[in-house]
């Protein structure tokens, strides 16, 4: 139980941090950064992967192991 509470915080955790590259991102490509605006835009997909890795784990065994 206490690792599947674990993973959810650490995808609320993920999910505002999305949030906030996204945001800054558009920032970037509206003030005509190119240069940042990818560099944001592949930090937002790092996180992207991780909230899928996340995902992946909660799905699994933990889950299950979690409602017993
Ligand atoms: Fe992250």
């Amino acid at each position: 139980m206490r690792d599947a509470g674990l993973i959810s915080a650490a995808q609320r955790v993920e999910h505002y941090e999305m949030a906030g590259y996204g945001s800054a991102r558009t920032y970037a490509e509206l003030l005509n950064d190119a240069e940042g605006a990818k560099l944001l835009q592949t930090t937002l997909e790092e996180e992207g992967a991780t909230d899928k890795k996340l995902t992946k784990l909660a799905k699994s065994a933990i889950n299950l192991a979690a409602n017993k």
